[in-house]
């Protein structure tokens, strides 16, 4: 039997490259067609953008079909379809929208090929994996062209219909964030982990950032844009710092306006850092978020536009993924800092009240750093324990000891120490959750420096021995620890309240 060397599912796969070939060529045209026919000047210099990338992607074909080693012709019906698309394009009944429309159809059909292949080559067998690597590459530009002709699409629709460009304004921008983000998410999900390349990643992360923005200029609720601001705020600094530590230092060596990158990152974040303090509810806020948006838009677009080719020119796919896992892992390393961070010094907790727990256990946190103050009211329902105890029991053996008269009425200072005793409970129930009981705390307060006074007054007159002195120091000393307490936890707290707003 003879070797079969026309294995059927090469051949198809042969076929659908050839279709992507005569589809790519049409793309090109359309795309100089409507180059002569747009006047508008952001729908004109996409179009230029995407005839090089696709005229360089028809070279990137090219290649595949000779690495791929099988060749083939095109169906009749496909060939006649696209012969159809083309007098469409060349001729004059269609608008120029219309044929942008035919165009993102293309683009469509383009990518869906791209992808087939691509899942194709898996079954088939490993060498045609590798043959067609290279259109791993195409598939993704498709698939941010696509994204970008349904803003293109908008507006010359909306302009031919109405004479005027599509409002952009705010609730738009959220729709075309989110749309962009659908389309790119959608577009990495029917891949592996492994397969995604870092720019898969990165345009995953720029699209989010999209998102955040429209939300937060978008809403008009002080606590929804702290929300959405806060996770702004932890998205774009982790994003830019691990940037910083992984993508960047990779691409340098293709790039020599690295550090104009890195300025950039730099700023953005110094502005997040400054804008985390500001209050929502400020009329001057959403200017501030939109120079931010600005600066984070016109830094990614540079990002996309000169580092996004150099990665695809200078690293093998494989460079591409292994960039892909360290800068994820550097994104979770920066997410956990910024968590620990948080417990610390939050930047944006809000008011509700979910998070007055939160706030609580914050600056806990901070008091506990200043000094342990769940010792320091235990130590002191000890002391006021021992001292009544040893008061109560000892009385007769003191007085002999100092010296001094016996007592006449004794119920007095059985009383007195009794009370002692049951303030020391007090402590102690304070010491078991020292962020309530704070009248406990201002009872015991009052309570200590009576007791000082009193105590100082007999001494000086030289009514009581100095011994007994002893008791009011410390109860003294307490009671200005107490105070003290009090005063560094409402400050703490203010503190915690300004930085939130
Ligand atoms: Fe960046
Ligand atoms: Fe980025």
């Amino acid at each position: 039997m003879p070797v079969e060397l026309e294995d059927a599912k090469r051949t198809a796969i042969a076929m659908q490259l050839a279709e992507m070939k005569a589809v790519q060529n049409l793309l090109i045209l359309t795309e100089q067609r409507l180059m002569n026919e747009v006047n508008d000047d952001s729908v004109h210099q996409q179009l230029q953008n995407m005839l090089e990338q696709d005229q360089k992607n028809l070279g990137v074909l090219d290649t595949v079909m000779i690495q791929y080693g099988v060749q083939a012709e095109l169906k009749d019906a496909v060939k006649q379809n696209l012969e159809r698309t083309r007098s469409l394009i060349e001729g004059s009944k269609l608008t120029p929208s219309e044929k942008l429309l035919q165009h993102e159809l293309l683009k469509h059909r383009q990518t869906m090929a791209g992808l087939i292949i691509h899942k194709a080559a898996q079954i088939v067998g490993a060498d045609v994996e590798v043959a067609i690597a290279p259109l791993h590459t195409i598939n993704f530009e498709n698939r941010a062209h696509q994204e970008q002709l349904k803003g293109s699409l908008e507006i010359l629709g909306v302009l031919e219909l109405t004479g005027q460009e599509p409002d952009q304004g705010v609730q738009a921008r959220t729709e075309d964030a989110i749309t962009a983000f659908t389309g790119v998410v959608g577009s990495v999900v029917t891949r592996t982990d492994d397969e995604m390349s870092i720019r898969d990643v990165l345009l995953m992360d720029h699209s989010k950032t999209d998102i955040l923005f429209a939300e937060v200029l978008g809403n008009n609720d002080p606590q929804k844009i702290r929300e959405y601001f806060g996770q702004l705020y932890q998205d774009v600094k982790v994003h830019g710092l691990a940037e910083e530590q992984v993508l960047y230092p990779a691409l340098s060596p293709y790039y020599d306006q690295m550090q104009e990158i890195v300025d950039q990152t730099d700023h953005v974040i110094e502005l997040l850092n400054k804008m985390k303090s500001f209050n929502p509810a400020n009329p001057n806020f959403k200017a501030q978020v939109e120079q931010l948006r600005l600066a984070v838009r016109g830094h990614i677009d540079q990002e996309e536009r000169d580092i996004f080719p150099r990665i695809k020119d200078n690293l093998s796919s494989e460079q591409q993924k292994t960039l892909a896992t360290d800068f994820k892992a550097a994104k979770s390393n920066l997410q956990e800092q910024q968590q620990e961070q948080k417990t610390f010094s939050p930047p944006q907790p809000s008011v509700s009240p979910s998070n007055s727990s939160y706030q609580a256990k914050s600056w806990l946190i901070f008091m506990n750093n200043t000094i342990p103050w769940k010792l320091v009211f235990q130590t002191k329902a000890v002391i006021n324990w021992i001292e009544a105890v040893i008061l109560l029991v000892g009385d007769r053996w003191i007085r002999e000891a100092l010296n001094t008269e016996p007592l006449v009425n004794t119920e007095y200072s059985q009383l007195v120490y009794g009370l002692v005793f049951i303030i020391g409970i007090g402590y102690w129930w304070v010491s078991q959750d020292i962020t309530k009981n704070d009248a406990i705390i201002k009872l015991g307060i009052y309570a200590q420096f009576s007791v000082f006074t009193v105590l100082a007054y007999h001494t000086l007159f030289g009514n009581l021995h100095p011994f007994y002195l002893v008791s009011g120091v410390i109860d003294l000393t307490f009671g200005i620890l107490f105070v003290l307490y009090l005063y560094l936890r409402n400050h703490a707290e203010e503190n915690i309240q300004t930085k939130e707003i």
